[in-house]
């Protein structure tokens, strides 16, 4: 059965937002890695692989179902840091306008009972769950040790430590 218009447009405008999370995390573990603190930095380089992993997931799924997505342009990441807790803020504000996205799509496969669709969101629900909650937490961590030197250095000798997984086991 075909797609929707309105899903596979939702679905289309979300690849180009998956990538512009991509871009817009680059941004920060650039600011980190200017920083000297590559642990920071590795773990918005995972986050990077982890979107990109994102859009390849909702690509795959257009592709099985007749839709050859088109790759629009990606905005201009433009945010500037002036600290360290910085990037943690604007990294929870921009996942809770990604789930308000990935929301988007499941409603307007909800509206037509897309059921295919809608379980393919039911991953990406689960996940931006998930994505929040690491979003919160990076930065309740800094509140609680990041200002001192020595707590700094722990946090980013943690965070150094993250090692990327492939985000499912969906097919890409
Ligand atoms: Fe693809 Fe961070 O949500």
């Amino acid at each position: 059965m075909a797609l929707d218009a309105t899903v596979t447009s939702a679905l289309n405008n979300q690849i180009n937002k998956e990538l512009y999370s991509a871009y817009l995390y680059l941004t920060f573990a650039d600011y980190y890695e200017e920083r000297g603190l590559k642990g920071y930095a590795n773990w918005y380089m995972i986050q990077v692989q982890e979107e990109t992993d994102h859009a390849m997931i909702l690509r795959r799924y257009l592709l099985d179902n007749d839709f050859t997505p088109t790759m629009e342009a990606i905005d201009k990441p433009d945010k500037v840091f002036q600290n360290d807790l910085e990037p943690l803020e604007a990294g929870y504000e921009h996942e809770q306008y990604v789930t308000s996205l990935i929301n988007d799509c499941y409603a307007a496969a909800y509206a037509i009972h897309d059921f295919r669709t809608m379980q393919l969101l039911d991953w990406f629900v689960k996940e931006q769950g998930e994505e929040e909650t690491n979003a919160k937490d990076l930065i309740s961590d800094y509140k609680l040790f990041g200002s001192t030197p020595q707590g700094l250095f722990d946090l980013d000798n943690k965070y150094q430590a993250r090692v990327y997984t492939a985000q499912t086991t969906l097919p890409m």
